[in-house]
C-alpha cells in the first residue's frame, strides 16, 4: 500500500488527467443509474397501456437514446484521457528509475545484473501502468455505481438493500485473505525471471564466448531450468486463486438467491409494483459489476504491490557515496594530488592498508605493482567511485570528500583498463564529454591519438558505426578511440590504466606517441606494466601487499633491488626462465 501512496505522489503532476477521468466516471455512473429506473417506469407506463402512455414511452426510448449516445462519447473521451494518462505514468516511473541508478555508486552496478536491473523496469512499470489504468477507469465510477444503487435499492426494499450490502465485505475480505499466498508465488515467480533474464542480457553481451566455449546449450538450460520452475510455481498460484475465487462466487450466488427470493415474495404481497421488479432486478443485476470490479481492482492491486516490489527496493537505495552541493567546486590551481594514509576494501577485506604518495603538478607517475594488487582501485578512488575506509585523498590540498562528484570529475581524464566505448559514431565517441565540440577539436584530438589515420579510411569515416561496446573496432583501434576521448575533455589530471596493453609494438608505439601528447603539461598517473611506458616516467610508485613499497625516479629505483629493479633485471637478464617470468608479468594485464 505504501508503494501505491509513492506511486501517486510520484505522479501528483499528473492530476489534471486524474480529474478529467474522475469527471468523465462519475457522468458515466450517474447515466448508468438512469437506465435501470427509466425501464422501471417503462414497465410501469406499459401495464396501464394508454395513449397518453405511449407519449411517455417514446420520451423513455430517446431518453434511454441518449443515455447511450452521451456515455458512448464520455466513455471515449476518458479512455483518450486515460491513454494519455498511462504514456504518461510510464515515462515519470522510467525516468524516476533511470534517474535513480545513475545517482548510484559504483558497488551497486558491482552486484546486480544489468538484465536483472532493465528486467525489473519493465515488469513494474507494465503492472504499475495496468493497475492505474484500472483504477482511474474504474474507481470512482465503481463508488458512485455504489452508492446510487444501494440507495434506491434500500428506497424500495431494505432487506434487499442490506443484502446487496453485505456482499462488499464479505468479497473484498475473502480476496484480501487470498492476497498474501499469492504475493508469495509471485515474488517466487520474479525471482526466478529476474536470474534467468539477468543471465540472458549477458550472454548475449558476451556472445562470443558463449559460443567459443560451446556453452549455448548450457545457456539455454540454465534460462529453462528458470523459467520451468515458474511453470512449476504457476500451477499452485492459479489453483490458489481459483479456488478462492470459486468460493468468492459462491457467497455472490447465494446472496443473490436470496435477494431474488426476497423481490418475489415482497412484490406477490403487493409491496413492489411489476416496475419496481424490474428495477430492482436491473440494480441488483447492476451490482455485480462494481463487485467483480472491486475483486479485478484487488487482483491487480495485488500484481502490482508484488512486481513492483524491487522496484521500489532500488528506489530507496540511498546512494552511499554522498555528494556535496554544487557550489561546493573543486577550485584547481596547480593539480597536485595527494593519497593519504588510505585504507580501502570492496568488503571485509582491506586491498588497500595504508597508501600514501603524492603526484608533483604536471609529472608523470607510474604506479607499479602485480597484477591485482589495486591500481585500479586506486584510480577509482581518486574519481571517487567509492569512498575510502579511512585517510584521505586530496586535489591541490582540498579533500575530494568535500567537493562536488562533478567538479572533481570534470578534472580528470580517463582511459581505462577495458577501453569501453558506445553504439554510434566514432564522432559521438571522441565528443562523449563534450558533445558541442567542433570538427577541428574531434578531429584534432583524433589526429593526437594516432586515430585519424585509420578513421579516414572507414567507409564512413567519422560518421562510421562502431557497434555495441565499440565491438566493431580492432583492440587497437577501441583504445586509441579512448585516447582521443580523452584528450578531448582536455582535463588536467589523466589517468592511464592499460592504456597499450593490448597491442602490437608497432601500434603500441603509435599509441604511445599519442599518450606522451596527451600528458604533456597535465598531472598523470600511468599504469602499465610495459617497461617501456614506466620508463620516462618522472616517478614511480611500486605497490606490495596493500601499502606503497617504494617510491623514486625510474634511476633511482633501479638500482634499489625492488619491484622495479626485479623487473629490469627480468628485461635485461637472457635465461630462459627470467624471459618467462618477464612474458608472464606483461601479460597480466
Ligand atoms: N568491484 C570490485 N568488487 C570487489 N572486489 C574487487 C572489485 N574490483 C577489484 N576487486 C579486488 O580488489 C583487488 C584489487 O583489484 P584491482 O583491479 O585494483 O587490481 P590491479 O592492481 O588493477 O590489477 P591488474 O594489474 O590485474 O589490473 C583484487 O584483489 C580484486 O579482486
Ligand atoms: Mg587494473
Amino acid at each position: 500500500m505504501k508503494n501505491i501512496w509513492r506511486i501517486v505522489r510520484f505522479t501528483s503532476q499528473l492530476w489534471p488527467f486524474y480529474i478529467a477521468i474522475s469527471f468523465f466516471t462519475v457522468l458515466l455512473a450517474l447515466m448508468g443509474v438512469l437506465q435501470p429506473l427509466l425501464t422501471g417506469w417503462a414497465i410501469d407506463q406499459l401495464r396501464q397501456g394508454t395513449h397518453a402512455n405511449l407519449h411517455n414511452l417514446i420520451v423513455i426510448a430517446v431518453a434511454i437514446f441518449l443515455l447511450d449516445f452521451f456515455s458512448n462519447i464520455f466513455s471515449n473521451i476518458s479512455g483518450y484521457i486515460g491513454d494519455q494518462l498511462n504514456a504518461r505514468l510510464s515515462y515519470y516511473l522510467s525516468h524516476r528509475y533511470y534517474e535513480h541508478l545513475l545517482s548510484l555508486q559504483q558497488q551497486f552496478y558491482d552486484t546486480e545484473l544489468t538484465g536483472k536491473i532493465i528486467n525489473r523496469l519493465n515488469r513494474s512499470i507494465s503492472q504499475i501502468t495496468n493497475f492505474f489504468q484500472f483504477v482511474t477507469n474504474n474507481f470512482l465510477q465503481l463508488i458512485f455505481t455504489t452508492i446510487f444503487t444501494l440507495t434506491v435499492a434500500f428506497h424500495y426494499s431494505w432487506q434487499v438493500g442490506l443484502l446487496l450490502a453485505s456482499l462488499y465485505p464479505i468479497y473484498i475480505l475473502l480476496t484480501i485473505r487470498s492476497s498474501p499466498k499469492w504475493q508469495h508465488y509471485q515474488t517466487e515467480k520474479n525471482d526466478n525471471l529476474d536470474i534467468a533474464n539477468g543471465r540472458f542480457a549477458e550472454v548475449i553481451n558476451q556472445v562470443k564466448v558463449v559460443k567459443t566455449y560451446l556453452q549455448e546449450k548450457r545457456e539455454l538450460n540454465l534460462f529453462d531450468h528458470h523459467y520451468k520452475k515458474v511453470i512449476d510455481i504457476n500451477k499452485p498460484q492459479s489453483k490458489h486463486w481459483h479456488v478462492n475465487d470459486f468460493y468468492r462466487r459462491i457467497v455472490l450466488n447465494v446472496i443473490f438467491f436470496a435477494v431474488y427470493l426476497f423481490i418475489f415474495v415482497q412484490a406477490v404481497h403487493g409491496q413492489l409494483s411489476p416496475g419496481n421488479v424490474v428495477t430492482l432486478i436491473l440494480f441488483s443485476a447492476q451490482i455485480r459489476i462494481p463487485i467483480f470490479t472491486i475483486s479485478f481492482m484487488v487482483d491487480n492491486f495485488q500484481r502490482a504491490v508484488a512486481d513492483s516490489r524491487d522496484y521500489f527496493e532500488i528506489m530507496e537505495i540511498k546512494p552511499s557515496i554522498d555528494d556535496k552541493p554544487s557550489d561546493h567546486t573543486l577550485k584547481l590551481s596547480r593539480a597536485a594530488v595527494s593519497f593519504n594514509n588510505v585504507v580501502f576494501g570492496y568488503d571485509e577485506q582491506a586491498v588497500l592498508k595504508g597508501v600514501s604518495f603524492e603526484l608533483q603538478p604536471g609529472t608523470k607517475t607510474a604506479l607499479v605493482g602485480e597484477s591485482g594488487e589495486g591500481k585500479t582501485t586506486i584510480t577509482s578512488l581518486l574519481l571517487r567511485l567509492y569512498d575510502v575506509n579511512s585517510g584521505s585523498i586530496a586535489i591541490d590540498n582540498q579533500i575530494i570528500s568535500n567537493v562536488s562528484q562533478a567538479s572533481l570529475r570534470a578534472n580528470i581524464a580517463v582511459v581505462f583498463q577495458e577501453p569501453a566505448l558506445f553504439s554510434g559514431t566514432v564522432r559521438e565517441n571522441i565528443s562523449y564529454a563534450n558533445p558541442k565540440a567542433t570538427e577541428e577539436q574531434i578531429m584534432a584530438a583524433a589526429k593526437a591519438a594516432n586515430a585519424h589515420e585509420f578513421i579516414v579510411k572507414f567507409e564512413n569515416g567519422y560518421e562510421s558505426q562502431i557497434g555495441e561496446r565499440g565491438l566493431k573496432l580492432s583492440g587497437g583501434q577501441k583504445q586509441r578511440l579512448a585516447i582521443a576521448r580523452a584528450l578531448l575533455k582536455n582535463a588536467p589530471i589523466l589517468i592511464l590504466d592499460e592504456a597499450t596493453s593490448s597491442l602490437d609494438s608497432k601500434s603500441e608505439r603509435m599509441v604511445q606517441e599519442a599518450l606522451e601528447r596527451l600528458m604533456r603539461g597535465r598531472t598523470t598517473l600511468i599504469i602499465a606494466h610495459r617497461l617501456s611506458t614506466i620508463q620516462a616516467v618522472d616517478q614511480i610508485v611500486t605497490i606490495r601487499n596493500g601499502t606503497v613499497d617504494e617510491t623514486g625516479s625510474p634511476t633511482a629505483l633501479a638500482k634499489s633491488g625492488g619491484i622495479y629493479a626485479q623487473l629490469l633485471a627480468l628485461q635485461t637478464g637472457s635465461s630462459e626462465a627470467t624471459k618467462k617470468k618477464l612474458q608472464a608479468y606483461e601479460l597480466k594485464g
